[in-house]
């Protein structure tokens, strides 16, 4: 594995694959890695002749109160990590490298952002789709991997990809889960081990709106008190938001119809937890993130 923190070298490298006529898949990450990164890595690598991993803590994402400085980073792992999952080149940039001044343009996001995170986290998804673009335009990839997990990140890579006419495949990666069903997270090593304990109860929630669905039930005021019960009485954690909508546009709905998700945040002391489940209805056209 070839690791790379400058700019000009990885144009070098993809001049080169592409002149050999080499396909290109493409991992993007904070880094931290876990088996759900592993996942999209070992994805990539049977779909592609070369994979690019990225290990890049993007400013740009983090808002002023949030974990940019506290984010984990574990360079000497991840490098294990990245090697042993079939990385050819692993992407390294300082954020001089990635913004060696100020961007005199960056992307704004007008669609399917005024939901989930995106309302306590305004500018987040700007900043997630001005470097992934950025990344897109550095490793030229034919397919860039993404988890199912950052399910309102994915949507609006899509919107990206199909707004801008981006010449890419984006591949959608189910979420890994532990034993227990918890959602493999960066953020979960910042749970305390009560809370590791209680933690998987997020997902039982979101599993509940799918049980109920398939039981009959289509009233969504019905399905997110029901979820939101569990939430509140087995997780131990402050409930951020526990939400019903249309997926991808991720638009408020009165009763179930099409491909919808059920997500959840919720906090525990030292970190902020999120997982969905999307579920396409029955008769519904197929959507991409199944
Ligand atoms: O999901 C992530 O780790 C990040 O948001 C991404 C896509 C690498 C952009 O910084």
């Amino acid at each position: 594995m070839n690791i790379i923190r400058t700019v000009a070298s990885l144009k070098k490298e993809v001049r080169y694959f592409q002149l050999d006529n080499q396909s290109i898949g493409f991992v993007p990450t904070m880094g931290f890695l876990h088996e759900g990164h592993v996942t999209l890595a070992r994805k990539a690598r049977k779909e592609n002749d070369v994979v690019i991993m990225s290990i890049f803590v993007n400013p740009l994402q983090f808002g002023p109160n949030e974990d940019f400085e506290r984010y984990p980073r574990d360079e000497a792992r991840d490098t294990a990590l990245a090697e042993e999952a079939g990385v050819d080149i692993l992407f390294l940039p300082s954020v001089e490298e990635m913004y060696p001044d100020e961007p005199s343009v960056t992307l704004t996001v007008h669609k399917r952002t005024n939901a989930l995170c995106g309302l306590a986290r305004v500018g987040h998804f700007d900043g997630v789709a001005t470097v992934v673009m950025k990344l897109f335009h550095l490793t030229e990839a034919d397919r860039a991997y993404f988890g199912k997990k950052d399910a309102q990140q994915l949507a609006v890579i899509h919107g990206l990809v199909d707004s801008l006419n981006v010449p890419i495949e984006i591949v959608d990666v189910d979420t890994v889960r532990e034993p227990d069903g918890l959602a493999k997270s960066s953020r979960n090593v910042y749970l305390l081990p009560e809370e590791r304990e209680k933690a998987p109860a997020i997902y039982k929630a979101l599993q509940l709106v799918a049980e109920s669905i398939e039981a009959g039930e289509t009233n969504i005021a019905h399905l997110k008190q029901k979820a939101r019960r569990v939430l509140e009485e087995q997780t131990g954690a402050e409930i951020d938001y526990m939400e019903i909508l249309s997926y991808p546009e991720l638009e408020s709905l009165d009763s179930v119809s099409g491909t919808i998700i059920a997500a959840a945040a919720v906090k525990y002391k030292n970190a902020r937890l999120i997982d969905n489940l999307i579920l396409p209805m029955k008769g519904s056209a197929p959507c991409f993130a199944q």
